[in-house]
């Protein structure tokens, strides 16, 4: 199965793509996460991409296209997977389609986790994300057992460099301007899927499971 997770900064599709991941024994592929790790690895790729990344900015389509068409080639990727954060543009869109269209592939379902823009400012704030492993908790609806700890691994837990809410607006713009038409465009492929994502986590996971099948 190969999904795509839309939604708005902070609309939950890493909480999402994590469990769908963990249902359907498939590689959870994020290109933030991907970014993330080269960031802290000190890469070339990392340092480019942070100077975009800290200013809510989208990395260039020629940085962030290759990179996701080389991990999807990998043998993990075989059986399928999920994407999040990836496609952001329409030209990563159609590049997406055309490199799988290539392999006689296609995505089967584009999972849009709809949520308004008056509660993403409260989730951005109050997430928080470990520094060894990525695992991401809420301080309200996903608190971790010990306070700042994370439960997977014991690391120190911080607030993302780009969720202080003056770069949460600025994500939330590019994301109208550039994202939010993917949503017509898989709409128009016929593999679009809404779920309602202000309920909770939950909830949106069985919504999701009742369409992708047990
Ligand atoms: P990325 O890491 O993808 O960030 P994002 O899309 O802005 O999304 P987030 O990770 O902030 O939110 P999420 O939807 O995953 O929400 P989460 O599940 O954590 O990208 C970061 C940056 O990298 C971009 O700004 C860009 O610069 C660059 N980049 C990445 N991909 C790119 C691409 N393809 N092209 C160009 N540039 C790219 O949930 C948020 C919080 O809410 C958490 O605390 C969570 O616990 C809580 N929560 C989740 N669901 C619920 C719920 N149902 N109820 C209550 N709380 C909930
Ligand atoms: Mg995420």
């Amino acid at each position: 199965m190969k999904l795509i997770m839309l939604g708005a900064p902070g609309a939950g599709k890493g909480t999402q793509a994590k469990k769908i991941a963990a249902k359907y024994q498939i590689p959870h592929i994020s290109t933030g996460d991907i970014f993330r790790s080269n960031i802290k690895a000190g890469t070339e790729l990392g340092m480019k991409a942070k100077s975009y990344m800290d200013q809510g900015q989208l990395v260039p389509d020629e940085v962030t296209i290759g990179m996701l068409l080389d991990r999807i080639s990998q043998d993990d990727s075989k059986n399928g997977y999920v994407l999040d954060g990836f496609p952001r543009t329409i030209p990563q869109a159609e590049s997406l389609t055309a490199a799988l269209s290539d392999r006689g592939e296609k995505i089967d379902y584009a999972v849009n986790v709809d949520v308004p823009d008056e509660n993403i400012v409260n989730r951005m704030s109050g997430r928080r994300a470990c520094v060894g492993c990525g695992a991401t908790y809420h301080i309200v609806y996903n608190a971790p057992k010990k306070e700042a700890i994370c439960d997977v691994c014991g690391e120190k837990l911080i607030l993302r460099d780009d969720d202080q809410p003056e770069t949460v607006q600025k994500r939330l713009t590019v994301y109208h301007d550039q994202t939010q038409p993917l949503i017509d465009y898989y709409n128009k492929e016929g593999i679009l899927v809404e779920v309602d994502g202000t309920q909770d986590m939950e909830q949106v996971f069985q919504d999701i499971v009742k369409v992708l099948g047990a």
